[in-house]
């Protein structure tokens, strides 16, 4: 695990975006995993403004997000394909047919899940996945439990991720399930980088880096990827 620590949010966006950018400038076409949630919005801004400074471009990227919410229309301010397409895939040249969000209001969601993992495995694999952490260790939807998850499945949210979220929740109720991909889509990332910032991801950092591997703690199966970077303000990484 490679961990830099950096005095602000705006100079870790940027060395976040850097990575982004030497993906996107290499020859090919490369495959990213995104996340949502307020982690990466600096990291974003940051490749918007280097999109229109003409420095990167997103034309031969494929996109494939962590994790979407159930119960949820696709429009409503609160999904994760508004999110994206607010803070992101509107303000670049992505090709719309190249994203990829869960669809958290599939009929059959089982099948959803399978056919996530087979779009995932046909575009060659994910290159770079981005990642936040949850208060509770969790990445993408994979809440703290007592066996790793696999493959791309539906989730029964915990409380603290509840309890976090429903702050973006002004005018109605959190949705109480999520279909996220799993560990082991994850895990098989080429290149990972997980963003923390703020003393309220300290505890999970710590047993992220330094705990047992677990899935008490889901962050902490990072521990045994080959190439993981973690990008830390000095608040987050204040207990290691
Ligand atoms: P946050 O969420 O970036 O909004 O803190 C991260 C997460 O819960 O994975």
């Amino acid at each position: 695990m490679r961990i830099i620590t950096f005095e602000t949010s705006d100079a870790l966006a940027v060395q976040c975006a850097d990575i982004f950018a030497e993906l996107l400038r290499s020859a090919g076409a490369p495959v990213l995993g995104l996340a949502t949630g307020a982690s990466p919005v600096p990291t974003y801004k940051e490749l918007i403004r280097r999109y229109k400074a003409g420095e990167i471009s997103f034309r031969n990227a494929t996109t494939f997000n962590l994790d979407e919410y159930c119960e949820l229309p696709k429009n409503d301010k609160n999904s994760y394909f508004s999110f994206m397409h607010e803070q992101l895939f509107d303000h670049v040249d992505i090709k719309e047919e190249n994203v990829h969000i869960l669809n958290g209001n599939a009929p059959d969601l089982k099948a959803e899940a399978q056919s996530y993992e087979a779009r995932i495995r046909s575009a060659g694999g994910i290159d770079l996945q981005l990642l936040g952490i949850g208060t509770n260790g969790h990445i993408g939807f994979n809440e703290p439990d007592n066996k790793f998850t696999k493959e791309t499945f539906v989730v029964e949210l915990a409380q603290s991720t509840v309890k976090s979220n429903s702050i973006y929740f002004t005018d109605g109720a959190m949705p109480k399930h999520a279909i996220t991909m799993g560990i082991g889509t994850i895990m098989a990332a080429r290149k990972i980088v997980l963003i923390a910032t703020g003393r309220s991801k300290a505890a999970a950092i710590r047993k992220t880096v330094l705990g047992d591997v677990t899935p008490a703690c889901p962050a902490s199966i990072l521990q045994f990827h080959p190439d993981v970077t973690l990008l830390l303000d000095e608040a987050a990484a204040s207990q290691i």
